[in-house]
């Protein structure tokens, strides 16, 4: 089991540790100079073209969380309308698809039985519909028009890390790629994706970090609570960061868009109820600034995940890391493996075995 482990301690490690690599295996073939190349979709560039009018993405979980940080991207570079359910809302619902509609399901897996409940009903209405999996073969993407295989190995820990990141980067090709078929790439577009064929180095660089998340972890093994706070493209990473924490260190978290704490999540902040802030350097920076020091005034403990060179960081907590500077759209994939391993530490500090968390299966094929 050791020899499995490549010498990290527990499965969960290793697959954080393995992003730059997975990265890499997961936009192979996908991205080159700049351009998305999605084959898998080849036979959908008409109906693309012609007939697509909405983009509806169905997942659970981090794949959920993957989805919405495409949602963002797909808002600030298209004009097409990208609507986002979890499956076991979108299947009892009576969602909007039809004939115009390309339905993304993304599923680790590929056997969430919500997410598969969910593109059958899809294509009852006649749209299209595309699955990114990490599986080859199983059933979403043998059901589904175009099948995106992650390529990135197995995920043995419960808790999604590589799969998360690939996902994303793999999501926002598909996206390029339908905005060259619809309206046209855009420099901004072919900067992104070149930024993200230089992701796996960049990791390289954000995991030196390891050691410093883990000594700031230490601070918050004993908490009850945690709240994490974003905005825009930060939101799907403060989402991520508390379900990564409460999968594995049972410590109950939550995330919010930062501007929704004055309506309600304010309240329970105190010197008991500490706030991890997805804060980099980004449009919403002011914004989130003053969002820090609303929660600051509440004496509640602050851990920051800001930009390097942004020292005024310091003045505004003790606590904080930095992550290299990245286009908006980007830094959800240039923060995950902080939030990642700052989870990580703080299960194993709790002496919790990350890989195997109560009560949670990897694949949820039952209802
Ligand atoms: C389970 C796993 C999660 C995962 C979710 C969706 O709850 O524990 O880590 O995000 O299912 O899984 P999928 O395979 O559909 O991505």
């Amino acid at each position: 089991a050791a020899a499995e482990k490549g010498g990290y301690e527990h499965f969960m490690l290793k697959e954080i540790f393995e992003q730059p690599e997975a990265l890499k295996s997961a936009i192979a073939g996908r991205i080159k100079n700049g351009k998305p190349i999605i084959s898998e979709i080849k036979e959908l560039e008409e109906f693309i073209k012609k007939d697509l009018k909405k983009i509806f993405i169905v997942a659970c979980g981090t794949s959920y969380h993957a989805g919405l940080a495409f949602k963002y991207f797909m808002n600030r570079y298209s004009k097409i309308d990208v609507d986002i359910e979890v499956a076991s809302e979108f299947r009892y619902m009576n969602p909007h698809v039809n004939e115009n509609t390309l339905v993304i399901a993304i599923s680790q897996s590929g056997e969430t039985i919500d997410t598969l409940e969910g593109i059958r009903i899809a294509k009852e209405k006649g749209s299209k519909v595309v699955t990114i999996s990490n599986v080859f073969g199983s059933t979403i993407p043998r059901e589904s028009h175009g099948a995106i295989y992650m390529n990135t190995g197995p995920e043995i820990g419960v808790a999604a890390t590589k799969t998360y990141t690939a996902q994303i980067a793999i999501l926002y090709a598909l996206g390029a790629k339908i905005i060259e078929i619809t309206e046209g790439l855009t420099e901004e577009i072919e900067k992104i994706l070149s930024d993200i064929e230089k992701m796996p180095e960049i990791y390289e660089e954000v995991l030196k970090n390891a050691e410093k998340v883990k000594e700031l972890s230490r601070e918050y093994v004993n908490y009850q609570h945690m709240m994490y706070i974003g905005r825009g493209f930060g939101y799907p990473t403060a989402l991520e960061g508390a379900l990564k924490l409460k999968e594995i260190s049972y410590i109950h978290a939550a995330g919010y868009q930062a501007g929704e704490l004055k309506h309600g999540p304010i309240a329970l902040l105190d010197e008991q109820f500490p706030v991890f802030a997805i804060i980099p350097k980004d449009s919403l920076y002011e914004k989130m600034k003053s969002n820090l020091m609303e929660s600051r005034a509440r004496n509640a403990n602050i851990i920051a995940i800001t930009t390097e060179g942004n020292d005024e960081i310091k003045e505004l907590t003790n606590e904080y890391l930095f992550v290299p500077e990245a286009e908006e759209a980007l830094y959800p994939l240039v923060i995950a493996p902080i939030i990642q391993l700052f989870s990580y530490y703080v299960a194993v500090l709790r002496k919790l075995d990350p890989d195997k968390p109560r009560n949670l299966a990897k694949s949820v094929t039952v209802e």
